[in-house]
Parts: C-alpha cells; sequence; structure tokens
C-alpha cells in the first residue's frame, strides 16, 4: 500500500462548527493567542485559560466531523493513512481514522503543570484545585505557543515516508509544523486544499482552492485511482 499523510488544520474544521485562528483579526474567540495559549498566559491568569479550553472542551461534544473527515477515514481502505492533525479536536478519530498524532495537544486531556508526561483523559471541565498526582495543578494538555512540540520527530519521519502529502485546512504560519513540507520526498506528489490560495506552495504542489468538504469530495476517487 502506498502512505499518505495528511498535515490538517483548522480549516478541516470550520464545517462542523469550529472556528479557525487566523480568520478573524487573530483573535481566537475574542483573545489573543498570547492570553489563551502561551506559558505567560497561564502565569498571568490561570482562571482566563482554564475557562477558554473548559467552553471549547464544552462545544467539541456537541460538534460532529463533517465529510472530509469522514473521506478522510474512508481512505484507509486504499492507503496507508497517517494524519497529522494541528488541531486539539478529536474529530479524525471520531470519524473513524486510526492513525492521528496530534502535534498540538488534545482537548480531551489534562496534564499535571509541573510534568506534562502525567497526563489523564479529560471530558468535563478542569477547576482551580484539580490536580495531577504530583499535586501540581492540572492544566490543558495542549502545546502552546513557545513550548516543545514532542511529537515532531515522528511527524517528519511520516511526511518523508509520504507517497503523497496532502495539506488541509491549514495558514502554514505556525512552526516547526510548516515545516513539514521541507521533508517530503521529491518523488512525492504535494496536494493542498485550502480556499484561499494566496500562500506560496511553491511550483511542485497542487493547489485545489475549495473548502476542506467539497476538495476532498472531488480528490476522493482521483485518490482511489492512484493507489
Ligand atoms: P489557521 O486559523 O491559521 O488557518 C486556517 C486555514 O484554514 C486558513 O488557511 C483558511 O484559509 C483555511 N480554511 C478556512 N475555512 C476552510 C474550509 N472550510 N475548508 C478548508 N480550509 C479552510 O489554523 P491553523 O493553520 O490550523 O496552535 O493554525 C495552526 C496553529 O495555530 C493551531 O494549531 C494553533 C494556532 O494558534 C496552537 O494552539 C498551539
Amino acid at each position: 500500500m502506498k502512505k499518505l499523510t495528511i498535515l490538517s488544520g483548522a480549516g478541516i474544521s470550520a464545517e462542523s462548527g469550529i472556528q479557525t485562528f487566523r480568520d478573524s483579526n487573530g483573535l481566537w474567540e475574542n483573545h489573543s493567542v498570547t492570553e489563551v495559549a502561551s506559558p505567560q498566559g497561564w502565569r498571568n491568569n490561570r482562571e482566563l485559560v482554564l475557562e477558554f479550553y473548559n467552553q471549547r472542551r464544552r462545544q467539541l461534544h456537541e460538534v460532529e466531523p463533517n465529510d472530509a473527515h469522514k473521506l478522510l477515514a474512508e481512505l484507509e481502505k486504499y492507503y496507508e493513512v497517517q494524519i497529522i492533525t494541528q488541531n486539539i479536536d478529536d474529530l479524525h478519530e471520531k470519524a473513524g481514522s486510526s492513525k492521528v498524532l496530534h502535534l498540538h495537544g488534545e482537548l480531551f486531556k489534562s496534564c499535571s503543570c509541573n510534568n506534562k508526561n502525567l497526563i489523564y483523559e479529560q471530558k468535563e471541565d478542569i477547576k482551580i484545585g484539580d490536580k495531577a498526582a504530583d499535586g501540581a495543578q492540572l492544566r490543558p494538555f495542549i502545546v502552546w505557543f513557545g513550548e516543545d512540540v514532542p511529537l515532531m520527530k515522528e511527524a517528519a519521519r511520516h511526511a518523508k515516508e509520504a507517497d503523497i502529502f496532502l495539506v488541509i485546512g491549514t495558514s502554514l504560519q505556525v512552526y516547526p509544523a510548516a515545516g513539514l513540507l521541507q521533508d517530503i520526498k521529491d518523488t512525492c506528489l504535494l496536494i493542498v486544499i485550502n480556499p484561499d490560495d494566496s500562500m506560496g506552495y511553491g511550483k511542485r504542489a497542487v493547489v485545489m482552492k475549495e473548502t476542506a468538504t467539497t476538495g476532498m469530495k472531488i480528490l476522493f476517487d482521483k485518490l482511489v485511482n492512484m493507489a
């Protein structure tokens, strides 16, 4: 089986009703990214950060995967599919994808604020005073700006091994994730789905100026034929 590696971003979940990060003047649900997604934000105001992710987590109970997530899951019949997502939602898994690497963490997990290896399943709100086994406050299991991206090495391996690399719904503004495009082989077919084609992907990319669901519906049969 050929290997199909996917790099997904907020745009793939937009049609499920989850807001993207950079389509609203750099504000994420009316907060600056530094306020809610950085160690500095956490030091300044833990309540605000916890409440922000509590709201995102509550919303996640309400939303469903869309056709783009579902078609990617369906492709496992034809390819060795590896998803690398920058998203913290679980919509790829809910759609049935079996190999999903969450580069930026997961909303349905928490960890000790002193030890990111002490990880817990977290379906409900995190409150001030909720503690990990080491006695430290629980925090969302999210990679914030300025923090290490521990799964990057594994992601780079999946990019290198890809016969087809599909980039879907990401602005490629955030590194090191965006750098994965540099890791693909010369023979790898690079496909991009994004309604905004103003970013420079280089000459070799096949760019589909479509939303995630429309783009995946067009691409699905072509990918099946190439398998
Ligand atoms: P962005 O918000 O930066 O980019 C979303 C992309 O999705 C844009 O390029 C849009 O054009 C595209 N888009 C919008 N609607 C779409 C649709 N219906 N179908 C397909 N594409 C659509 O989100 P990311 O690139 O995911 O990190 O952002 C990367 C990281 O920055 C996130 O993981 C997050 C953020 O700050 C952390 O929280 C650590």
